[in-house]
């Protein structure tokens, strides 16, 4: 949620500002804006609308500094139109934030500073906090003491980068639940809200914890507390590429990670299924071996796609592994005084790491004593750092807002997880071989579903126009209707909802006229047959069905309007392959709309906010 950059080093700071911008604008795109200190006086460029409209407004602009930061907004207090647009300055003029998060008590900040004759321009939270350390300083004369007073005092959450026109040589970055992450170069450092905006410079980074702030000068960096103990930072090395987080030649990042997921699913299990053995490695969870032998009772928490993913997965554990499991929505669990035991085990999952509903419900799990593992795709996020341990997914950086290769991803590491739990208690090693064994081939399945990219385009455009959807689907398949769901609706804005096929006749057939599209996915498991008759019930009432249905079934044919085939696999596992046409289908119909498939409007890719 909102994009952080900031630079101090030998290099002209703008160029690069902007380039990390456009690295970030997934994170928000509603306004951005840079501060770049030039001939003594802060200079702030800042508007609506999007990082390329800020650069042609900087285009005939030439600054030379090598210290500036900038930002891209994702609104949370204020419209997006430029007063609002970050950066903030002081009252003075002189020192300028950039902030990701929420101040809570800016209320009451705002009250007092008014009282004291401040005057304010924006309707942000990010204004009171510039104007509060503006205040400080003119108190103290000292820029890091202003800083780390102002950030004691406050309530809520920040990761920010603070600029002074009276310090050249300095840049104060702090984070208390919003992430900060710094480069290190040779003589220079990249401070950034997510690694993106930081691999072509340099793989060498560490990331603030909560309540920790960093001092940067060009010629080295101090981090310490808000209270003023010393800390000391872990280098890490960034895992990625650059090409990972392009758009190598496709039109949008969405269609990109949905091609990369035949890749991207092997990477999720590469080196931990063991085929042979009918068992998993997983190297991440070897500390709490003991934990998941005894565990009673499994709750998946998350939030959106992940939260989808979780359901998936309570059908996987729960039937080869025979330990009851819970789903809940994380944005519930942290507010709803869940009953845990010491045996339970949470298990959180998240693309990002950095969801702040599904990192309170962290926080709430571990205070109540169980055990937190978490299934993460961002190394070294928040989620990664606060869990007792956890599984990358390795589905690389996902750019597109609409999730898509993370929750292919996700499925796969909890098949695995379904598995290491099963072979825990009572699934055969034949079962665990089959099943691996088929996990192997899933990728070139996956690749024969893209390969209908054009089939489902022609079905998106004729429905693109529709406006509303309806997506059914039973057991395993029941999630990958939320999921298709959740695609159409944030991308294309057609509403879309999500229900178990069986359910229909208990309301929602209701809606079925001769203009509402109805996906059904009906791969030939136990429950065909009933979905089946769903199939006809929608005939019936003139609907037109859209069947994901399994490769060669004619009756099928007979019967829909549109058929996506998807290649036979086990039951368990249709849904890695049903979701997939669900991706595309919500992809083409957005592009048929003109919509704009990677910043869909009031979205964000990573909702650090409650
Ligand atoms: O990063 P997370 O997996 O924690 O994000 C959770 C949701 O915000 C996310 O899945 C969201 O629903 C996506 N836009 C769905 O495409």
């Amino acid at each position: 949620m909102c994009g952080i950059v900031g630079y101090i080093g030998h290099r002209r700071a703008l160029p690069l500002l902007l380039n990390g911008l456009k690295r970030l604008e997934y994170r928000g795109y509603d306004s951005a804006g840079i501060a770049i200190p030039h001939e003594g006086k802060l200079h702030i460029v800042k508007r609506a609308g999007t990082v390329a409209q800020l650069e042609a407004l900087l285009s005939l602009t030439d600054f030379p500094a090598t210290i500036g930061i900038g930002h891209t907004r994702w609104a949370t207090h204020g419209e997006p139109i430029d007063r609002n647009a970050h950066p903030h300055v002081d009252s003075s003029g002189r020192i300028a934030i950039v902030h990701n998060g929420i101040i809570e008590n800016y209320a009451t900040l705002k009250a007092k500073l008014q009282q004291d004759g401040y005057t304010f321009h924006s309707d942000t939270d990010t204004e009171v906090l510039a104007v509060f350390i503006g205040a400080l300083y003119e108190q103290y004369g000292n820029l890091e003491l202003a800083v780390r007073t102002a950030l004691s005092e406050v309530q809520g959450t920040f990761g920010l980068v603070v600029l002074s026109a009276d310090h050249p040589d300095l840049l104060i970055a702090a984070r208390r639940g919003s992430p900060i992450v710094i480069g290190i170069g040779e003589n220079e450092y990249i401070v950034a809200s997510d690694a993106t905006a930081i691999v072509e410079y340099t793989r060498s980074v560490f990331y603030l914890t909560d309540d920790e702030m960093a001092i940067l000068t060009r010629s080295g960096c101090r981090t310490k507390t808000i209270d003023d103990v010393p800390t000391s930072a872990q280098l890490l090395e960034l895992e990625f590429d650059l090409e990972r987080i392009e758009k190598g030649g496709f039109p949008h990042f969405m269609l990109k990670e949905i091609y990369e997921q035949p890749q991207t699913f092997r990477d999720a299990h590469r080196g931990r299924l063991l085929v042979q053995e009918g068992n998993v490695k997983l190297g991440g969870l070897r500390s709490v071996e003991k934990q998941l032998r005894q565990a009673r009772r499994l709750i998946l928490t998350g939030c959106g796609t992940s939260w989808h993913a979780a359901l998936v997965g309570e059908y996987w554990i729960e039937e080869l592994a025979r330990i009851p499991v819970e789903v809940e929505y994380a944005s519930e669990l942290r507010y709803r005084n869940p009953v845990l035991y010491p045996d339970d085990i949470v298990i959180a999952i998240s693309q990002s790491g950095e969801t702040a509903d599904t990192l309170a419900a962290v926080r709430e799990a571990k205070l109540r004593g169980a055990t937190v593992l978490g299934i993460v795709n961002v190394v070294g996020s928040s989620i990664a750092r606060e869990t007792h341990a956890g599984v990358y997914i390795h589905a690389g950086p996902e750019i597109g807002v609409a999730s898509t290769k993370a929750f292919t991803s996700q499925l796969a590491v909890l098949m695995l997880l379904a598995l290491y739990l099963g072979r825990m208690r009572h699934l055969s090693a034949t079962q665990a071989q089959e099943i691996a064994a088929e996990m192997l081939r899933i990728p070139e399945k996956i690749r024969s579903i893209l390969e209908r990219s054009e089939l489902i385009r022609d079905i998106a455009c004729q429905y693109a126009h529709a406006q509303h959807f309806l997506y059914l689907g039973r057991g395993v398949n029941f999630p990958v209707a939320l999921e298709g769901a959740l695609k159409m609706k944030e991308i294309s804005y057609i509403h879309a909802e999500g229900y178990p096929a069986a359910e229909m006749k208990h309301g929602p057939i209701a809606l079925i006229d001769e203009n509402m599209p109805v996906v059904v996915i009906v791969p030939r498991d136990e429950l065909y047959e009933k979905v089946l008759s769903n199939v006809e019930e929608i005939r019936a009432r003139r609907g037109k069905v859209i069947a994901i249905a399994t490769e060669g079934d004619t009756e099928i044919e007979a019967l829909a309007n549109h058929v996506i085939p998807i290649p036979e696999t086990l039951p368990l596992l249709t849904p890695i392959l049903t979701v997939i046409p669900l991706q595309l289908l919500a992809y083409h119909a957005a592009v048929e709309r003109g919509c704009n498939v990677d910043m869909p409007r009031n979205l964000a890719k990573s909702v650090t906010v409650e």
